[in-house]
């Protein structure tokens, strides 16, 4: 019995790897029904949004878990982008790339449009064009429930973890504080739990996710020092065809509530 416990946990432990390695390499994949290869692009043929994303981001973006099975990008963003698509009578395809490279991509011609609880900052806004904002964040101090730290300048002194390309590695660099930059918030909070690392600079939400996650780490606030924050979506410089369109279904999607309704579903579920 013990031996067949054995090989059953390790069976799932391959398992659990082999669809591992399947969401890593789900970097491109289609949100909606129906792949549009380009072959099938035709006029009849319905148009596509190429949307790009860092699916590292609950619960705005991530790659689902539901029922063990790995692969789907889910989250706020997501659904937005199927309905900013669906609005238009487009389809919205999903790019899952790494967050430095999205401006860069959509610069190139890559992408259409960049969803990705993206921060409208002056410098990001010479390169692209931002929507209308969709929803107000800040960032927040994650640490261990016994830290001393309480406000932003107790970091003075400590170990401080950011993530690479994020708003929150700006804020700490304009602070004057050394820092540590990780791929991924879930690097850096592993950094945290590790006690390595005393205090992780993230976006709030994100990192109220986190705490759910993980045992004995809180968020701390100082609004003092950490200015608000809005997510927009990024479309090429002059692409007004298009952020007019995304526009117009953004301002749906406050007006009728979708946002609300989707910040407050994703922030309880399951990711
Ligand atoms: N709001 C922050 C920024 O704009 C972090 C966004 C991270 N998004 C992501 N999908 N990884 O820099």
């Amino acid at each position: 019995m013990k031996k067949f416990t054995k090989t059953l946990a390790m069976v799932t432990a391959v398992v659990i790897a082999a669809m591992a390695l399947t969401a890593c390499g789900a970097q491109k994949k289609d949100e909606t029904a129906g792949k549009s290869t380009d072959a099938a692009q035709t006029s009849t043929e319905t148009k596509t949004i190429k949307f790009g994303t860092n699916a590292e981001f609950p619960p705005f973006e991530f790659v689902s878990n539901k029922g063990g099975v790995i692969g789907e990008f889910d989250g706020i963003d997501m659904a937005m982008a199927k309905q900013i698509a669906e609005d238009n009578g487009m389809k919205a395809e999903i790019n899952n790339m790494e967050f430095d490279s999205l401006l860069v991509a959509l610069q190139n011609g890559q992408l259409d449009a960049v969803i990705a609880g993206m921060t409208v900052t002056d410098e990001r806004k010479e390169a692209v064009d931002f929507s209308e904002p969709y929803y107000t964040a800040t960032q927040v101090m994650i640490v261990k429930n016994d830290s001393p730290i309480t406000k932003a300048s107790d970091m003075a002194d400590k170990k401080i973890a950011v993530i690479q390309g994020y708003t929150g590695e700006t804020v700490v660099k304009d602070m004057g504080y050394k820092y540590e930059a990780f791929k991924k918030g879930t690097d850096a909070i592993m950094e945290l739990m590790n006690g390595k690392t005393d205090v992780v600079v993230i976006d709030k939400a994100t990192a109220e996710k986190y705490i759910k996650d993980n045992d004995g780490i809180k968020a701390v606030e100082d609004s003092e020092a950490f200015e608000d924050e809005k997510y927009a979506v990024a479309v090429a410089k002059g692409n007004t065809e298009l952020l007019n369109k995304i526009n117009k279904s953004i301002e749906k999607m406050i007006a009728d509530g979708t946002v609300n309704e989707l910040a407050a579903k994703y922030a309880v579920a399951e990711d």
